[in-house]
């Protein structure tokens, strides 16, 4: 090749490279859908804004879905919308991508930083009740700097308990301006590169006459041709499905190798039989409370080795009943048809093409099943969002219907999405008898769910004591107020069906795909000098049983081992009805492994007040300050975050205060509670 072809080559490149489209991401990480819904709802608002403009392409991803490698170019411009779950861990569609990228970044160095060039901002959501408050969104930001990264919004922390939308909203009425500036930024850096980090160039949304539109398809226009009062359009479909002759791939496959050592995880779980079954409740009570072992003697050792403090996660299935009937209602679709997942040409994650991209929706394992999808990889009975209603009034060929569903998912439907969706509580196959003229395929619903997520139960038990770990759960059943239709908890439902093994290897199959998900701060403390006191009305006291039984091993073990006093306070309705582990926690008080047992039953006053641990925490006042102030007792409270955990805060703050002296003023109290949060001396395991 002549000189002059090599040069022309290399001018192609860089001309190809300036006319790619801008790539303005929207990545969510998000446990229970708040963040993806947010996330969704202002990548759909931003792909309305900027349709007109070619020379960027507006998308929206769960983190998990990118590759930490290629998707962060110099020119990106990405809006991470993340939370924390639990002890401060990246949500699951988030983790893998939050490990790499931190990876990635660890190669950057002053004179050549990996990120250099990438836009970003944080909007975080999280609830100050939980000890590792923001830990995420923070971990998101400060990987990004370090990685030399621009930040071109300030970071939102949107703490649940001072409600999340408000918050979320005023951050957002400043967002567009923040986010056209760096698109600008973005847009002069591609035609003159070294500018790039010192540019403070707002040249507003300027459309250079080199670009180039790769993204337009008819589909993706016709759904944005129709913004509705409030409500952004919808995203375009991003996925589709191909049907294979491959057989499907199993969970199971790949655990059933499982050494003795291997880690059992939500990729390749555990598969546990029921080993034994107990109902904690009364018949007589409205509530049932289940207690189940699962068998993992001698099977897999990262389950078997467990801690009390941990959680059993539990990967759980839909009702068949429930999939069949939906599956005849999608009618596109044959159950045992095996498919393969791909995303749709152009909508593949920045940085990759349909051939080298992450496969879409990570939770769906292929090729899998169509049944399978819908019995185990998404989620068709929790609450549905706006933007899922959205998309669904999208497929309605009814006028009627459509205006109704739209309604329902814009501001001005607040009150009757509050009616009859938050409190109603729809199934998505209630959903579509509602809806009759809905017809929406089964590509698009998988596009549009929510993955069903693993749920997590506390370890009821001791290794020491009990070789196969327990967990407890109250089974969840209540009427629909209108419809008066039951609704059934996902999980709780579905084990309590499930048969206990009778040890017949042929018949009995049954088995429950678990991993154990380690605690971080809600454990036994190591110095048996210091007080424990346990605070857990209903299932919340679950744990507790498991800090008792592993006391009383290592009593056992070490008879001379003085351990200081242990103090359990207990709420439950009646003694009668849901004393939950009554004699258990007898035996403990009997042979002295718990020194006081305080139980609260809240309906059994003949005047009808109420009775709950927290009155009975003040009751032994002065007993707890002492236990708090003097002996340094830790304090462990499990259960109910949304009404228990905070009245059981306040209290303890008037537990100190009372006492005067040092911690009469309320701020000085509530800060030596955020010290003993900190040194792990007042841990709370909460849900609400
Ligand atoms: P209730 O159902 O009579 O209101 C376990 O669920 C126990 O926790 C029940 O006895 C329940 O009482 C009680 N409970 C309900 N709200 C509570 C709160 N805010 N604080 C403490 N306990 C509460």
């Amino acid at each position: 090749l002549l000189p002059s072809a090599f040069k022309a080559i290399e001018e192609e490149k860089v001309r190809a490279e300036r006319d790619k489209p801008i790539e303005v991401v929207f990545a969510y990480g998000s446990q229970t859908g708040n963040a993806a819904e947010i996330c969704k709802n202002l990548a759909a608002e931003a792909t309305e804004k900027y349709k007109k403009d070619k020379t960027m392409r507006v998308e929206c991803f769960a983190c998990n879905e990118l590759d930490a490698e290629t998707s962060l170019k110099p020119g990106t411009v990405i809006l991470f919308c993340v939370s924390s779950t639990g002890d401060g861990d990246a949500p699951d569609n988030c983790d893998m991508f939050l490990t790499r990228l931190k990876r990635r970044v660890k190669k950057t160095t002053a004179s050549d930083p990996v990120l250099a060039g990438t836009q970003y901002a944080v909007l975080g959501l999280g609830d100050q009740n939980y000890s590792a408050f923001m830990a995420v969104p923070r971990m998101f930001s400060t990987t990004m700097e370090k990685g030399g990264a621009t930040v071109y919004k300030k970071r939102l922390e949107a703490d649940d308990t001072l409600g999340l939308y408000e918050q979320v909203d005023a951050w957002v009425d400043t967002l567009w301006e923040d986010l056209d500036k760096a698109i600008a930024r973005a847009k002069s850096a591609r035609e003159n590169p070294k500018g790039f980090l010192t540019s403070s160039s707002t040249n507003n949304g300027s459309k250079s006459d080199t670009t180039t539109t790769v993204t337009t398809t008819t589909a993706k226009e016709a759904i944005l041709s129709s913004s509705y009062k409030g409500i952004p359009a919808l995203q375009p479909a991003r996925v589709k499905i191909s049907f294979t002759n491959n057989g499907p791939t199993e969970r199971s496959t790949s655990s059933v190798e499982l050494g003795k050592d291997a880690l059992a995880t939500r990729e390749t779980p555990f598969f546990a039989k029921i080993a034994a079954k107990k109902i904690l409740t009364n018949a007589s009570s409205d509530r049932r409370v289940v207690h189940l072992e699962f068998d993992c003697k001698n099977k897999n050792d990262s389950v078997e080795n467990y801690e009390p403090g941990d959680s059993l996660a539990v990967l759980p299935k839909n009702d068949i009943a429930l999939v069949s009937e939906l599956m005849t209602r999608l009618g596109d679709v044959e159950g045992t048809k095996t498919f393969d997942l791909e995303w749709i040409e152009g909508m593949a994650p920045p940085g990759s093409d349909v051939a080298t991209a992450t496969k879409p929706l990570p939770h769906v394992i292929t090729p899998c099943t169509v049944h399978d999808a819908l019995e185990k990889y998404i989620d068709i009975t929790s609450v549905p969002r706006k933007s899922f209603l959205r998309a669904l009034a999208e497929c309605c060929t009814n006028d009627d219907e459509k205006d109704r569903l739209l309604l329902l998912s814009s501001r001005d439907g607040k009150e009757q999405f509050q009616t009859e969706i938050t409190d109603e509580r729809p199934t998505l196959l209630t959903l579509l008898r509602t809806y009759p003229s809905c017809s929406i395929s089964f590509e698009r619903l998988l596009d549009i769910s929510s993955p069903l997520l693993p749920r997590m139960y506390s370890i009821t038990s001791c290794k020491e004591s009990q070789k196969n770990p327990s967990v407890a759960f109250s089974v969840v059943k209540y009427e629909a107020p209108e419809s008066k239709e039951t609704r059934l908890g996902v999980a709780t439902n579905w084990l309590d069906r499930l048969p206990v093994d009778d040890g017949d290897e042929k018949k009995y199959d049954f088995k429950i795909p678990i991993y154990k998900v380690p605690t971080k701060a809600f454990g036994l403390p190591e110095d048996i000098s210091k007080p424990i006191v346990m605070i857990g009305p209903g299932t919340g006291v679950a744990p507790f049983r498991g800090f008792l039984q592993k006391r009383e091993a290592l009593a056992r073990a070490n008879p001379s081992l003085q351990f200081a006093e242990s103090w359990l306070f207990f709420g439950c309705r009646r003694k009668d009805e849901d004393y939950l582990y009554e004699a258990d926690f007898n035996a403990f008080v009997e042979n002295e492994t718990l020194t006081r047992l305080v139980p609260a039953f809240s309906r059994e006053d003949p005047t009808g007040k109420k009775v709950y641990v927290q009155h009975k925490l003040a009751e032994h006042e002065e007993k707890m300050r002492d236990l708090i102030l003097r002996e340094e007792a830790y304090v462990f409270v499990c259960g109910d975050g949304a009404h228990m955990a905070k009245d059981v805060h306040k209290t303890l703050l008037s537990i100190i205060t009372n006492g005067g002296g040092k911690y009469e003023n309320e701020n000085d109290a509530e800060a030596l509670l955020r010290e003993m949060t900190r040194e792990g001396r007042y841990v709370r395991d909460i849900w609400s």
